[in-house]
């Protein structure tokens, strides 16, 4: 019931900007609501006299939830198959937030930012961390290499970065091993089991133990360290290789890593339900996207995390009821590493030019990505799973007329109606084409793919609010004013 108090405020916002002829300006995310003030107060207010009877709350119950519906944790998914951009938009949207929270996921990830003409890949750190005054968390629903994660933090201390209170790492994260990594590996090149094409980074080893009550949380190893010695065991056992003098090197040196972590965990699910009382505000910054979504993507050729918005609630470590806004990333055209269905898939010279075009090569393995038309059946999916409030579109500049004279739109799967559990070994698909665009100036949106953005919002339901127009923190466009 309170649900649909909150659901409302947001559209009911929206509209109310509409209406006064605010779209298609470039406003800026926030720049709109700030000037609205307290009129963005006031129309809370009727929608909270309307739940509020039909829900019964008692006074206090209401003060809370009106705190919880002003305050924002918003999420920010992949909406296609990974690589959308998130990174891109966390970082353009962090300077609005007090909180940048990773709530699932590991160094699978590969998260680009460019700012300034530097380029910084994030696969652990949240892409918050480069404005000084956020606080940025990986959640409990992560799974942490103390490796990697040094090594990353490391790289960002040797450029000015400063992590000192800022950086809160989940005590409840699961720890990932390097013989995680060696099962992954091992389970990939097992002949009898499906490929999946994984990032080899020791994921789904991870989560299994951790889902199989065998894994070690951060706050566990930091209390007992012999537990690493009990899961490694059960591990060698399973790899069926006996400890040698380069494993346990390499494991002193992971023991060491995450030993100097130690300041840095501590309980993050207390300091985030607290920041949302006080009124604070949450970006959570998902991995992967929703086609690799452990129980709602193209399983099992998916990840083992829950990707979509509701996995920040259980990955943070805060109320369900917390997440008011959910913005889904996409890119003008599909890609996907690793293996699995891919209905738009392209081939061939068109492949490899839209490839180059988009530099279409994975932020964390550096493989070739795979290239294909956008799929609306797809989006419309994860806009509805998610119940994405709003899209942004990345890469408008790459899909323009000096790379194709028209491109397409996969709306419908052929007797289908619509995306399915199990994808059947061939499946045709309907296009519906569009003029490409002329390369991109300034802020304007040039006519034809304004239409392209208008057929996208038809087919998927969701507003397309944004649009980036190359890598930099400062190429976006913003479409339609978004507001709490
Ligand atoms: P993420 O995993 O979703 O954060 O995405 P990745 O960082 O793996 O891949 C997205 C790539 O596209 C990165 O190299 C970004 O720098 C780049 N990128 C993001 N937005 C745009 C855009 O609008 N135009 C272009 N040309 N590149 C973009
Ligand atoms: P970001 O956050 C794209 C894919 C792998 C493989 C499958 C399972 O940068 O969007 P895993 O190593 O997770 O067990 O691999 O998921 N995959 C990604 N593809 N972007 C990612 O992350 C990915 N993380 C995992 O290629 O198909
Ligand atoms: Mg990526």
């Amino acid at each position: 019931m309170i649900r649909r108090f909150f659901v409302p405020a947001t559209f009911v916002s929206s509209f109310f900007f509409e209406r006064r002829g605010a779209t298609r300006s470039n406003l800026d995310f926030f720049g709109s609501r700030r000037s609205l003030g307290t009129r963005n107060m006031e129309h809370k207010v009727p929608c909270l006299c309307f739940s509020s009877p039909r829900v019964g709350l008692t006074g206090n119950l209401v003060r809370k939830c009106y705190r919880t519906a002003v305050m924002a944790v918003t999420v920010v998914i992949g909406a296609q198959w990974g690589d959308e951009g998130k990174g891109k938009i966390v970082d353009l949207l962090a300077p609005h937030f007090t909180w940048i929270a990773r709530y699932q996921g590991g160094a699978n990830a590969g998260h680009t930012i460019v700012f300034e003409g530097k380029k910084f890949v994030f696969h652990l750190v949240p892409s918050g961390i480069l404005y000084p005054d956020k606080k940025c968390v990986l959640g409990n629903g992560m799974v942490i290499d103390p490796v990697q994660l040094r090594k990353e933090m490391d790289g960002l201390a040797e450029g000015g970065i400063d992590f000192e209170g800022r950086l809160l790492i989940s005590e409840r994260a699961h720890l990932l091993l390097p013989t995680h990594q060696m099962l992954d590996r091992a389970r990939e090149e097992d002949r009898l089991v499906k490929k999946i094409g994984t990032t080899l980074r020791g994921i789904g080893p991870a989560y299994s133990d951790k889902f199989k009550r065998c894994g070690v949380p951060f706050g566990e190893f930091l209390d007992r360290e012999e537990c690493v010695d009990e899961l490694l065991r059960n591990h060698l056992s399973q790899l069926g290789i006996s400890p040698s003098p380069e494993l346990k090197e390499k494991m002193d040196f992971w023991k060491e890593a995450a030993r100097s972590l130690a300041g840095f965990v501590t309980d993050t699910g207390f300091p985030l339900r607290r920041a949302i009382e006080r009124g604070e505000t949450i970006l959570a910054e998902g991995a992967q996207g929703t086609m690799l979504d452990i129980d709602h993507g193209t399983y099992p050729y998916v990840t083992s995390s829950t990707t979509c918005a509701f996995g920040a609630t259980a990955g943070l470590g805060i109320p369900a009821r917390a997440v008011t806004r959910v913005i889904g990333i996409f890119k003008a055209y599909s890609t996907r590493v690793g293996e699995g269905p891919f209905p738009t898939e392209l081939f061939g010279e068109e492949a490899q030019r839209l490839r180059e075009a988009g530099g279409e090569y994975g932020a964390t393995t550096g493989r070739p990505r795979r290239v294909g038309w956008l799929d609306a059946v797809a989006l419309k999916y994860a806009a509805d799973i998610n119940g994405c409030d709003g899209l942004i579109l990345t890469k408008a500049d790459v899909l323009n007329n000096t790379l194709f004279e028209k491109t397409k739109i996969g709306v419908a799967y052929e007797g289908l109606s619509r995306l399915p559990r199990k994808f059947p070994p061939k499946i045709t698909v309907t296009y519906r084409d569009f003029p490409t665009w002329p390369t991109l100036r300034g802020l304007e949106i040039p006519p034809e793919l304004d239409s392209y953005l208008a057929a996208i919002e038809e087919y998927s339901g969701a507003p397309v609010i944004a649009l980036s127009t190359g890598p930099d923190r400062n190429e976006i466009i913003w479409r339609k004013p978004f507001l709490d």
